[in-house]
């Protein structure tokens, strides 16, 4: 019944287990990593509940990390945190992300998108994922945080391992101590240069930053550097590139999105849902026993909101499997719901918008390699590891 929740075989198709789960055993103990006994909470209206129960649970789980070095921690950041610490934390950096702020990154986003599909067209191929997918978030976060070009790529290739590392057995996570090491001291140099040379970047404001006389301890600078870089282009990229795919596996589907620009904003919103690319919320620790869906979770217990499940429940979602480009209404959870919901909403559907239209007016005949897509080894995120394409 319990299958590895982090393979790459998993994460190809999670939802015939998914929806069994809803079924059958909607609060479901299991073993999910070498580190994590948890209860999957699977069916739509409890993850809703579970991720805005601040009062029966707690996102501090730092005492579930024990296998991670101190040193190596990044784990004083805004998902880590609870009321009232987690709105400090959180007013800090709120302003680099209102939906006024990410319209002034749009002319910035579409100019690198044009440049990496300028390139594509030339070779006539594109790998949606490493090509296009992750480079676009992730220049536009790097840029923000203003890190330098030759870095940014390095530092994807130190968070694949270490989402790999954080999922199924010891050895996974061994594998992922060289490249969780490398990227947390370039988190500490880049710190430390920029206490030495600030800028009008993200980083520095951090450093600078003095919220009601409170300013952030060295940790928190580091988590929520951490936190934003990880969030800012994994979970876009993931979007992009597993829409991408699902709108070649489904034509009637696609050729809507070609043909009717003023669906956009409403399929936008239909591909959030049907790829869900956190698939598994952050780790919640119950503060005391807790029922859900009639199962008690003892209280130092961790739950899981079962997000990329919530995102297919039969109960809230008409034909939840079936891609329809027109849904409404689609009140989905792939950016959370609650005090954590996704800071980086705006700018997610923002980059999602412009990478997607411009992918399929460019190339409207795009159709998939002979190379079959291949999938990642991650517990929390739903992701691509290639997607070859013929432009
Ligand atoms: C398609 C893209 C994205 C998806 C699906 C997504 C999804 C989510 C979800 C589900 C949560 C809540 C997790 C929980 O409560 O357990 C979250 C939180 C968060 N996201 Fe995103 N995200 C995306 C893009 C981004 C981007 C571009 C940023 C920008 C930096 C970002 C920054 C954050 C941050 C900082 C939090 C924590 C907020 C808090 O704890 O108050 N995300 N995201």
């Amino acid at each position: 019944m319990n299958p590895d929740l982090g393979s790459a075989s998993f994460k190809a198709d999670p939802y015939p287990f998914y929806a069994r789960l809803r079924r059958e055993s909607p609060a479901h103990r299991m073993r999910v990593a070498f580190w994590l006994d948890a209860w999957l909470v699977t069916r739509y209206d409890d993850v809703a509940a579970l991720l805005k129960d601040t009062e029966h649970f707690s996102n501090d789980v730092r005492s579930k990390l024990w296998f991670v070095p101190r040193r190596l921690r990044l784990d004083d950041h805004l998902l880590a945190a609870d009321p009232p610490d987690h709105m400090r934390l959180r007013t800090l950096v709120s302003k680099a992300f209102t939906p006024r702020a990410v319209e002034l990154l749009e002319g910035r986003t579409q100019r690198a998108c044009d440049a990496l599909l300028d390139a594509a067209a030339v070779r006539g191929r594109l790998d949606v994922v490493n090509e296009f997918a992750l480079r676009l978030p992730l220049t536009i976060i790097a840029e923000l945080l203003a890190i330098p070009e030759g870095d940014r790529l390095p530092f994807y290739g130190w968070t694949k391992r270490v989402a790999a590392g954080a999922s199924g057995a010891p050895i996974h996570f061994l594998r992922a101590v060289p490249a969780l090491w490398q990227g947390v001291g370039y988190l500490r140099r880049l710190v430390a240069r920029r206490r030495r040379e600030p800028g009008d970047d993200l980083v520095s404001a951090l450093i600078r930053a003095e919220e009601a006389g409170d300013r952030l301890s060295e940790r928190e600078v580091l988590g929520m550097i951490a936190l934003l870089l990880l969030a800012g282009f994994e979970t876009t990229m993931s979007l992009i590139s597993l829409s991408t795919l699902a709108l070649v596996q489904h034509p009637e589907q696609r050729r809507r999105f070609q043909a009717e620009p003023e669906l956009t904003a409403c399929a936008l919103e239909e591909l959030l849902r049907y790829t869900s690319a956190l698939d598994v919320g952050f780790l919640r620790r119950a503060r005391e026993d807790v029922t859900i869906a009639g199962v008690t979770i003892p209280r130092g217990a961790t739950a899981l909101p079962m997000v990329g499940s919530a995102n297919r429940d039969e109960a809230h979602f008409e034909s939840p499997d079936t891609l329809d480009l027109g849904r409404t209404p689609n009140r989905h959870l792939a950016f959370g719901i609650g005090p954590h919901v996704c800071l980086g909403a705006p700018l997610a559907r923002m980059e999602g918008r412009i990478a997607l239209t411009t992918l399929f007016r460019r190339f409207p005949n795009l159709r998939l390699a002979d190379t079959p897509a291949r999938w990642r080894r991650s517990l929390f995120f739903r992701s691509l590891a290639r997607l070859d394409v013929l432009l």
